[in-house]
């Protein structure tokens, strides 16, 4: 019989550049239960991506997105004509490229949003509830966010505040917002850090900037290589990524905007200590 209490299982799309163990984790957890998720779809930006073979072994839908087909080599002229009537407003508000001004960013943009437009045409065959950036090594413009999350996460308008407006979620390896950026564990251990740590957000306009969902944390012995730290963060990612989006799918995160206008979520489930103390063990057991 049906369990009438379960939420709907949640309908993904992961989004991976490499070798997709972060995705391999959420196949294996949605089909034995542990993830209260379906992956309907994933999509790389990279044809060679391992992640990409996972997902086919396990007759999930895959597509590829050539972003360098909108490179200056394959593509000298930018075709302006197709590009979104707001460009000029997506420029206004990015936050990806700071040191960048005039046309060099405005054509950085444009090209990335060549590449998106291609991207959402296929994510959004698959109807999914949530993209989930699984080690997805590009950066997502506005133009995309706002495709999937409205004005939420915008600097410039007033915040939605809605939990349903969020919907891009990114795992990112170390405890934000200490180093953002493509390097997590390797900047966690070139620091010095005696512990570091791995975090679940949705994603706002910046990078790695967005609100934080879960985050979870590990021990730097002296005798650790970057690779031993990985490893070790790695093992925290598996597990905090399924507990991030079953949070989400059982209603146990609760959105709070405060007095200097940040959006925060805070955790309801009952099992989060629990949670934590799990993961407490799993990292110093490692
Ligand atoms: C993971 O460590 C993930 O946190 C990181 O890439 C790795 C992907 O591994 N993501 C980022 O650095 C995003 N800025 P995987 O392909 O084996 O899951």
């Amino acid at each position: 019989m049906l369990d009438k209490k379960s939420p709907p299982r949640l309908k993904l799309v992961v989004l991976v550049s490499g070798s997709g163990t972060n995705l391999q984790a959420m196949i294996d957890r949605s089909r034995d239960g542990r993830l209260h998720a379906e992956i309907v779809a994933v999509v790389s930006d990279n044809p060679d991506a391992y992640g990409l073979d996972r997902a086919r072994s396990h007759n999930i839908p895959t597509a590829v997105i050539d972003y360098k087909k909108y490179g200056k080599k394959q593509l000298p002229e930018i075709p302006w004509e197709i590009l979104p009537g707001n460009f000029d407003r997506i420029v206004e508000v990015q936050r990806l490229f700071p040191g960048l001004r005039g046309e060099e960013l405005r054509e950085k943009l444009a090209r990335m949003m060549l590449a998106e437009r291609e991207l959402i045409s296929v994510i959004d065959k698959f109807n999914p509830d949530y993209l989930c950036l699984a080690g997805f090594m590009r950066l997502l413009s506005p133009y995309f966010i706002r495709h999937y999350q409205g004005g939420a996460a915008c600097a410039v308008q007033p915040k939605n505040i809605a939990l349903s407006a969020w919907k891009i979620i990114n795992i990112h390896p170390a405890l934000l917002p200490a180093f953002p950026g493509v390097n997590g564990y390797g900047d966690t251990f070139n620091y010095g850090c005696r512990f570091g740590g791995v975090t679940v957000h949705f994603v706002d306009e910046g990078e790695d900037t967005g609100p934080i969902i879960g985050q979870a944390i590990y021990p730097i012995w002296p005798r650790d290589t970057i690779e031993d730290i990985r490893k070790r963060g790695l093992a925290l990612e598996y597990e905090l990524y399924s507990q991030c989006l079953n949070w989400i799918a059982h209603g146990y995160l609760q959105v709070n905007i405060s007095e200097k206008q940040r959006i925060t979520f805070k955790i309801t489930d009952p099992g989060y200590e629990n949670f934590l103390k799990k993961m407490l063990e799993l990292s110093f057991n490692n």
